[in-house]
C-alpha cells in the first residue's frame, strides 16, 4: 500500500510538540511493511538538514497551471524536494512561503501560507497516485476537501492531534479558496461565521481519527469538542481513537547518546542517582539532595497543559521533599512565575527557559516522576516515555493520560499516580503519595513494571491499517 502523510511537523526536522514524534514514529514502522511518503514544509537551518535523494515534484498539477492567478503562480514557482530517512520517503514543500520562517507557527497569513501547502499536498497524492491520503490537523485539512471534490479522490484518513486548534478565520480572509485552483465550496468550512479549516477535514475525509480512544470520547461533547462536537458526532461512526506509540530507539534508556549513563530495569537504581547527579551539576546545582524525590516537567507552557495548577499546588505543599526542574517556553506569565520560584527558592525549583530536545531526555533518565498537569491531553507521549525510562508519571486523569497511566491499588498494576484535571487540593494529595512511594520499598516493584510496558508502534500500526482499508472501502 502507497501512503502520503501530509504534515506541518516531522522529527527531527520540524517539531513543535508532540506530532512530530508521533508522525515520524509511526511512518518508520509503517515503512517496514508499506511505501510512504511524507509530505512536510522545507525551513532551512531549523532542524536537521535532509538527506536530498536529487529529485523533484511539481505542486501544481498540469490542470491547473493553466490558468494564471496569484495563488497559481506561488504554487508555480514552488516544488517539492525529495529526501530518504528510514526508509521513509520525505517530501519537502520548497517554496517562498516558508522557506525563511523561523519557526512553523504564529506567523501572520497563517491561514494563506498553509492553505498554499494544503493544495500542494493534495497536488502531490494524485502526482504520486497514491492508495492513501492521510492528514494530519487543521494545517492540512484543506487537502482533505480538495480530495473529496476531485475527479480522481484518494481515500483519505484524517487525524486530529489537538481540537484546540482549528485554524478560523474571517471569511474575508479566506476569498482565495473559491478561486483557482482551489474552487471550493465553502459552506463545509463555515462555523460560527467564520473559515474554519478542520470542520472542513472533519466532514470531508473518508475516515477520522484521533491520538487516543479517552480523548475521542470527550471531544464527542462540550467543551472538549471546543465547539465541533456536533460536526463530530455526525461523523462518530467514521471516527476512530487510536493511542499513540513511541519510537522505542530514540526513547531508549539502555541506548540513548543524549543522557550521562545509560541503564536499564536491572540496575535503574544506579543509573538514575547517576544521571541526577550529572544533571544537577549541569544546570549549576551541584549541591540538590540525591535522595530527595526529583520531579520532572517539559512542555508547552500553554492553557492545556495546566501549570498554573501546578504552580498553586507546589506553593501549598512545600513541605514535601522534592525538588523539581521545569523545561518549557509559552505564556509569559507562567514563564516569569517559573523564573522567580527558580531565582528565590534555588535549592528547590529550577527552570529553563526554551526548547532542548537534549534536556529534555537528561530530565527523564534522571527524574524520580514526571509531572503532567493537563487541563486535557489528546493523547500526550511525556508519560510514556517516562515509563520507559523508570520515571513514575503523575499525571490527570484526561485523554491519553487515563488511558496510559492507571493508579492501581494492587501495586503490580500500577503505572504511575493519578489526580483529578485542574484541582490544586487532588494534585498537592497526588505528590503527597508520590512522596509516600518515593520512601517505599513497592518503588523497586512499580519502576521495573513500568520500564516493561510496551508503546512501540508494532502492535497499535495495524489499527490504522484497519482504517485504511475501511477508508478505501468507502471511496471504492
Ligand atoms: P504536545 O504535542 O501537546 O506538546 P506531547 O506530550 O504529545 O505534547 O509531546 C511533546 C513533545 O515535545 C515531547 O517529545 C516533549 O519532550 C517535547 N517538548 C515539549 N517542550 C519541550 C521543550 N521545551 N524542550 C524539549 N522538548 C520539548
Ligand atoms: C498534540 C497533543 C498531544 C499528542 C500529540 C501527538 O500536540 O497535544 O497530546 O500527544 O499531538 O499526537
Amino acid at each position: 500500500m502507497k501512503i502520503l502523510h501530509a504534515s506541518a511537523e516531522y522529527f527531527p526536522y520540524i517539531k513543535m510538540g508532540g506530532l512530530a514524534d508521533m508522525l515520524a514514529s509511526l511512518t518508520k514502522e509503517q515503512a517496514q511493511s508499506e511505501e510512504v511518503y511524507v509530505a512536510l514544509p522545507y525551513i532551512g537551518g531549523l532542524g536537521k538538514e535532509p538527506l536530498w535523494t536529487g529529485k523533484d515534484y511539481p505542486a501544481l498539477l498540469p490542470k491547473d497551471a493553466k490558468t494564471d492567478s496569484l495563488v497559481v503562480s506561488v504554487l508555480r514557482d514552488s516544488r517539492f524536494l525529495e529526501a530518504e530517512e528510514s526508509g521513509v520517503k520525505l517530501y519537502f514543500f520548497q517554496s517562498d512561503l516558508f522557506q525563511t520562517l523561523d519557526s512553523i507557527y504564529g506567523h501572520a497569513e497563517e491561514h494563506f501560507r498553509f492553505a498554499m501547502f494544503s493544495y500542494a499536498c493534495y497536488a502531490l497524492s494524485q502526482i504520486l497516485k497514491v492508495d492513501v491520503f492521510h492528514a494530519h490537523d487543521w494545517h492540512t485539512a484543506i487537502s482533505l476537501a480538495l480530495q473529496k471534490d476531485s475527479p480522481f479522490p484518494i481515500p483519505s484518513v484524517f487525524t486530529i492531534h489537538n481540537l484546540a486548534y482549528q485554524g478560523d478565520h474571517p471569511f474575508w480572509m479566506t476569498g482565495f479558496l473559491k478561486e483557482e485552483p482551489f474552487r471550493l465550496v465553502t459552506s463545509p468550512f463555515d462555523h460560527n461565521g467564520k473559515c474554519n479549516y478542520m470542520k472542513a477535514g472533519i466532514l470531508s475525509a473518508n475516515q477520522i481519527t484521533t491520538v487516543s480512544p479517552g480523548y475521542r470520547e470527550e471531544t464527542l461533547r462540550e467543551p472538549n469538542g471546543f465547539g465541533l462536537s456536533d460536526c463530530l458526532n455526525l461523523r462518530a461512526r467514521d471516527y476512530s481513537g487510536i493511542l499513540n506509540g513511541i519510537d522505542t530507539e530514540e526513547w531508549n534508556p539502555k541506548k540513548d547518546k543524549r543522557i550521562y549513563n545509560t541503564f536499564q530495569d536491572s540496575n535503574w537504581k544506579v543509573g538514575k542517582l547517576k544521571n541526577k547527579e550529572e544533571l544537577f551539576k549541569e544546570i549549576g546545582r551541584p549541591f540538590l539532595p540525591l535522595d530527595a524525590p526529583l520531579v520532572g516537567l517539559i512542555g508547552r507552557l500553554t492553557y492545556q497543559k495546566g501549570f498554573p495548577t501546578f504552580l498553586k499546588a507546589f506553593l501549598d505543599r512545600r513541605h514535601l521533599p522534592h525538588r523539581y526542574v521545569v523545561l518549557g517556553s509559552g505564556d509569559p506569565e507562567t514563564e516569569n512565575s517559573f523564573f522567580q520560584l527558580s531565582e528565590s527558592l534555588p535549592d528547590i525549583f529550577y527552570f529553563y527557559k526554551g526548547y532542548n530536545e537534549s534536556l529534555a531526555h537528561k530530565i527523564e533518565a534522571a527524574s524520580d516522576f514526571f509531572l503532567m498537569p493537563s487541563l486535557f491531553e489528546p493523547c500526550g507521549l511525556n508519560q510514556m516515555y517516562s515509563h520507559v525510562y523508570g520515571t513514575i508519571p503523575i499525571v490527570s486523569r484526561v485523554g491519553g493520560l487515563r488511558d496510559t497511566v492507571e493508579e492501581s491499588s494492587l501495586i503490580q498494576f500500577k503505572t504511575g499516580i493519578v489526580f483529578e484535571p485542574n484541582d490544586t487540593g487532588s494534585l498537592g494529595y497526588a505528590l503527597e503519595r508520590a512522596r509516600d512511594l518515593f520512601f517505599s520499598p513497592e518503588r523497586d516493584i512499580v519502576v521495573k513494571n513500568i520500564m516493561k510496558l510496551d508503546w512501540s508502534w508494532k502492535k497499535r500500526k495495524a489499527e490504522y491499517q484497519s482504517v485504511y482499508f475501511r477508508a478505501i472501502d468507502l471511496q471504492i
